[in-house]
């Protein structure tokens, strides 16, 4: 029989894919989601790529009864992915409280029916923002937790926390955290991708709908940085590539035998990117232009970051592969998609 997998946050962007990945894989996926981010086709685009629709409840995480109603109703629930959480940075400086609540009440609620139900591992979406402005580049996962920039930001390094304290206090659980770098694009298929509300915050999604005419010009923020051509790097990962790391973290918590009970993994190229050249890629790929425009640094930015991914190379054995312009060939393809162009 396939193992069972608890994806939350499933229907949202990085959980859609992971759990095309793992059905690919040959596990059967439970989705818990309240879809405060996301919408219900999003399974449609699931089932189209794998011919799989998961079991979804519409639930919330930070309710404990609708997760033990979750366990009972889908008996033999081996691990967990958690994907739910709130994750505007900008939004968590106005709305603290929020942030708090649902992402460590979700973490929490988790952690507390694990043993319950007999979930053997966790593995967790932590991100690079808890390394804050690094002191070198590439940044490896022995550097310095730097002060949380925003209460987003401390909701990971809190998290962290609670799952090492708990997992230290002899909790019969393992759990793998996985600090992204920056996920983007689609899958090449365009049934999935990311879906943001509103007027994006994120560089790809306003790119992307900049060049759709939907935004009338990209603002590149800040070109006085100590970088080569003055904007930003960061180290944008393909969510595929991704995806698939999620797949290999939970086969080793559940099938290693002599695997320590936390670790930690950046997932990223291994390689920067600044936002001019990300634009420049975009442009090369699709061969449509980005109206875009210098404007001014935004504030909390981080100058410069990428990761080094040597330990999940190793240890894991995962790579990233897609190569930036087919990532922006297939985020541009999904906005298409989503516009009707
Ligand atoms: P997303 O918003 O697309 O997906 C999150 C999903 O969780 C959404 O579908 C939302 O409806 C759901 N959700 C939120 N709170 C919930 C709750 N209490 N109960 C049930 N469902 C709930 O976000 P994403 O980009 O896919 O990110 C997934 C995870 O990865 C998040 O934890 C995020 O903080 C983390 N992460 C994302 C990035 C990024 O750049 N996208 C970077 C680093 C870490
Ligand atoms: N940028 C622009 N113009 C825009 C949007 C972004 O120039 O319209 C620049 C930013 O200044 C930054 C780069 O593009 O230099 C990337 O910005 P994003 O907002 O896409 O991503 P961030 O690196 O700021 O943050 C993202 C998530 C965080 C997460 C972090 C690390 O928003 O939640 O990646 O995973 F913590």
């Amino acid at each position: 029989m396939n193992e069972k997998i608890l994806v939350t946050g499933g229907t949202g962007y990085i959980g859609s894919h992971t759990t095309v990945e793992l059905q690919k894989a040959g596990y059967e996926v439970v989705i818990i989601d309240n879809l405060s981010n996301s919408n219900i086709e999003v399974l449609d685009g699931i089932e189209k790529i794998t011919g799989i629709r998961p079991v979804f409840v519409k639930g919330d995480c930070t309710d404990i009864e609708t997760l033990r109603k979750l366990f009972r109703e889908n008996p033999g629930i081996k691990g967990i992915i958690n994907f739910a959480a709130s994750k505007a940075v900008g939004e968590s400086v106005q709305k603290p409280l929020l942030y708090y609540r649902n992402n460590l009440n979700t973490l929490i609620n988790l952690l507390e029916c694990m043993p319950e139900y007999g979930v053997k591992g966790i593995v967790f979406s932590s991100s690079c923002t808890v390394y804050g402005e690094p002191d070198v580049n590439p940044i490896d996962e022995t550097a310095p937790i730097k002060p949380a920039t925003s209460p987003y930001g401390n909701t990971k390094q809190i998290s962290e926390e609670i799952i090492t304290d708990y997992i230290r206090s002899g909790a019969p659980i393992k759990s793998i955290l996985l600090r992204y770098f920056n996920p983007i694009g689609a899958h090449p298929s365009a049934c999935i991708g990311e879906l943001p509300l509103g007027v994006p915050q994120n560089l790809v999604p306003y790119l992307t709908q900049t060049a759709a005419g939907i935004r009338k010009e990209l603002t590149v923020f800040g070109d006085d940085y100590n970088t080569p051509d003055g904007s930003c790097i960061r180290d944008y990962i393909d969510v595929v590539d991704l995806a698939k790391a999620h797949v290999i973290a939970m086969r080793r918590m559940l099938d290693g035998e002599d695997t320590d009970s936390i670790e930690i993994f950046n997932l990223g190229t291994g390689r920067g990117l600044s936002v001019l050249e990300l634009i420049n890629s975009f442009e090369r790929a699709t061969g449509v232009k980005v109206p875009h425009k210098i404007g001014p640094r935004r504030e909390g930015d981080i100058e410069q970051i990428w990761a080094d991914p040597k330990k999940a190379n190793e240890v894991l054995g995962w790579t990233a592969e897609v190569p930036v312009d087919d990532t922006m060939r297939n985020a541009w393809a999904w906005q298409c998609k989503v516009c009707g162009k």
